[in-house]
């Protein structure tokens, strides 16, 4: 197939998905020509959390196929390749290193520029990946490492307006599930059990709500589900409706801890576009408490689909198109001291 505008190689490697995209920018926009993700869930689940060792060497099984299924799947060849994108921190420093020595030596190779992304900011822009971004806008980054709110001006102008002080969200879901037996991920089964049970069985407490920062907490909400357990019985005794409801009061909490801290941050700064980002973007209930608070107060609430809000290349592919990128000969130095950066802070 012949493309005219720019064709972007990507890849993405932070964690345990080993992915690879192929995205182009033309006249119609940014199109994804391919996005594959080989995920190592079943080389984790048995260890309750990702095991680092094991997932770098995954991702050197799985770093050729890829690319090679990610050019296919697209129609082209390495020679069509204008730009290359790649992942270069946060995250593991092993897993990093596969994905951007892969990227590396494909940008030596052809000699075509190289793009170092930021994960955090891949996640950021990923909700506009499939209509184009509208800025300002309050930038909400959820999952099992992260609960961010950002203010985001421009591609270059991005602020951190609060974190979590503990827990990320995402883990609360995942240490729920680890006590009631469930394993890890546990997000995605305990979304599952509320959408059986009754949200306003149990009142847990929304730590930090009054409070006048964008800062949340969810430790003490993890306690107090954790006590309603024992309370019911315990992990083994508690009965199967108990659970459902247990989840769904949990996960109302959590739904309305983000958002009504996301509303304050657009009340702050006078914003009107939400953009929610990352794993737990992909909760039932974060997602419908979102679009009923938009509709309600006018503001525009945007989730990507599904399957860009776990970890994946093209992402890291659209943020590449707006970063500037290294060439292997003309910025040579600088482009043989690009590094894995496990702890790259926006
Ligand atoms: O982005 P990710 O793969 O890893 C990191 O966060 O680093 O996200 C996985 C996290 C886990 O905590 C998982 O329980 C959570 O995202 N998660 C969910 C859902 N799907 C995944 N949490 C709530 N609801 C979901 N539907
Ligand atoms: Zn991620």
């Amino acid at each position: 197939m012949k493309y005219t505008g720019i064709i972007n190689l990507a890849f993405e490697s932070s964690c345990d998905d080993f992915s690879c995209a192929v995205l182009s920018k033309g006249e119609r926009g940014v199109e994804i020509l391919s996005n594959i993700v080989y995920s190592q869930d079943f080389v984790h689940g048995i260890y309750g959390g990702v095991v680092p060792e094991l997932a770098s060497r995954n991702h050197i099984k799985a770093s050729l196929p890829a690319l090679r299924i990610a050019l296919k799947d697209a129609d082209i060849s390495l020679k069509d390749v204008s730009l290359i994108s790649v992942t270069a921190g946060p995250g593991l420093v092993g897993s990093l290193l596969i994905g951007l020595m892969e990227a590396k030596t494909a940008s030596y190779a052809l000699n075509i520029p190289l793009a170092p992304v930021n994960h955090i900011e891949g996640h950021i822009f990923s909700p506009f990946l499939e209509t184009g971004e509208k800025f300002p806008f309050i930038a909400l980054v959820i999952s099992g490492g992260h609960t961010h709110l950002y203010l985001v001006k421009s591609h270059d102008d991005i602020n951190l307006l609060g974190r979590t002080r503990d827990d990320a969200c995402g883990e609360l879901f995942d240490k729920i599930s680890n006590y009631l037996g469930f394993g890890y991920p546990g997000g995605k089964i305990i979304d599952d059990f509320a959408e059986k049970g009754n949200a306003g069985a149990f009142k847990f407490p929304l730590p930090m709500l009054h409070s006048r920062n964008l800062d949340m907490s969810f430790s003490g909400l993890k306690t107090a589900v954790i006590s309603a357990i024992d309370g019911l019985g315990g992990p083994g005794r508690i009965n199967e409706n108990m659970i459902y409801d247990v989840s769904a009061s949990a996960r109302e909490a959590v739904a309305a801890i983000l958002c009504k801290k996301t509303a304050r941050a657009c009340e702050a700064y006078r914003v009107k576009t939400v953009a929610v980002s990352r794993s737990v973007a992909g909760n039932s209930r974060v997602r419908s408490m979102f679009y009923e608070y938009g509709r309600e107060n006018g503001l525009d609430i945007i989730f990507p689909p599904v399957r860009l809000s776990t970890d994946n290349a093209a992402m890291i592919g659209y943020a590449g198109f707006f970063k500037t990128a290294l060439d292997p000969v003309k910025n040579r130095e600088e482009f043989l001291n690009i590094n894995a950066d496990s702890s790259w802070e926006l």
